[in-house]
């Protein structure tokens, strides 16, 4: 599955190919160019195999998984603007070597290829339709977390709760749209859609978790991105925020600027944040896992995707 949606995104990304320096910016960051790590593809297979767990034939989805795909590296690209953050995936950042106004250009052109690319679905419009709004209601979260994250103010109460909506929208709405993609594709009821939907919902929720807790303590040859930089830079994470609501020391530190990563760093272990952080995770993987039994999913999709859910939980990027 992971070799057809590669194939099926490069192919469909060719047309880009007629403006040379856009192409150029697309290669590199999904690392065609220099034939290196594009990303996990985490999204696209949950497409595919919700598709087949919900018993359709999952080349039908693909389409929508390689959507799926261009909208997450859209906002991939534009959040690293965001953030400021100058490696991804081992290689410096779209908008660190071409600038801002060509990284958000890059974005742009991906998100318009998300959509184009559903279009080959072979769907009645009642239902592609359907497709649509998963996908654009998805994008709209999306944006809406980002808004969250960016403008994220910590007010003593209540943060990590506050913390938990912001990566519902900003991760979680993707991989929600994601599966329920693939189910609607295979021709699910509405209700079995929705466990598929709940079920990614909550492996998202995991997932970003986990992004944080590598954001902080992740290798950085393994990552591929810059580790630390959340924290220096403040970014709203569940490490940082669980430290802020148990390190009584940790909110002057925080709001400090110049307090530096070491110091940073042991004020967020001293009150286990790492620990509270995989727990949390793993709470959610749960789950994620009696969603997927309530959508009744059809093997050997069904054990991939618990092995999907499950293996999450130990990544190391
Ligand atoms: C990173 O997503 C951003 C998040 C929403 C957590 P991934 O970890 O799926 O990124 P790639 O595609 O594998 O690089
Ligand atoms: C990424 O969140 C969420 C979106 C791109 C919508 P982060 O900013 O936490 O992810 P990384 O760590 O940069 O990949
Ligand atoms: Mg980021
Ligand atoms: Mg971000």
């Amino acid at each position: 599955m992971q070799e057809a949606v590669q194939a099926d995104l490069r192919s469909f990304a060719g047309q880009l190919k007629d403006d040379p320096q856009l192409y150029q910016i697309v290669e590199h960051h999904f690392g065609w160019a220099e034939a290196a790590a594009g990303g996990k593809g985490v999204r696209p297979l949950l497409c595919l195999l919700c598709c087949a767990a919900a018993g359709g034939h999952w080349e039908a989805a693909l389409p929508a998984a390689t959507s799926v795909e261009l909208i997450h590296n859209f906002s991939l690209i534009h959040d690293d603007i965001q953030d400021r953050s100058e490696f991804r995936r081992h290689r410096q950042t779209v908008w660190k070597v071409w600038g801002e106004a060509l990284a958000i250009n890059a974005g742009d052109a991906l998100f318009s290829l998300a959509r184009l690319s559903t279009q080959r679905l072979e769907l009645e419009p009642s239902r592609l339709l359907a497709l649509h709004r998963i996908l654009d209601e998805a994008c709209l979260e999306l944006t809406k977390g980002q808004q969250r994250d960016l403008g994220f103010s910590r007010n003593g109460e209540g943060t990590l709760a506050k913390y938990v909506r912001m990566i519902e929208a900003k991760t979680a709405s993707l991989l929600a749209a994601s599966a329920a993609a693939g189910a609607l594709v295979a021709g699910a009821s509405p209700p079995r859609q929705q466990a598929f939907q709940a079920f990614g919902r909550q492996l998202g929720l995991a997932f970003q978790i986990l992004d944080d807790v590598l954001g902080v303590w992740g290798a950085p040859g393994q990552t591929g991105k810059s580790v630390g930089q959340d924290l220096l830079e403040r970014k709203p994470s569940y490490p940082a925020l669980y430290a802020l609501e148990h390190n009584s020391a940790f909110p002057a530190l925080w709001d400090d600027p110049t307090s530096d990563l070491p110091s940073l760093l042991e004020a967020v272990e001293a009150v286990g944040s790492r620990e509270a952080a995989s727990q949390a995770a793993g709470e959610y993987t749960t789950q994620c896992l009696s969603s997927l039994a309530a959508a009744k999913p059809l093997e050997p999709a069904a054990g991939a995707l618990q092995g999907l859910a499950n293996g999450l939980l130990t990544r190391r990027s």
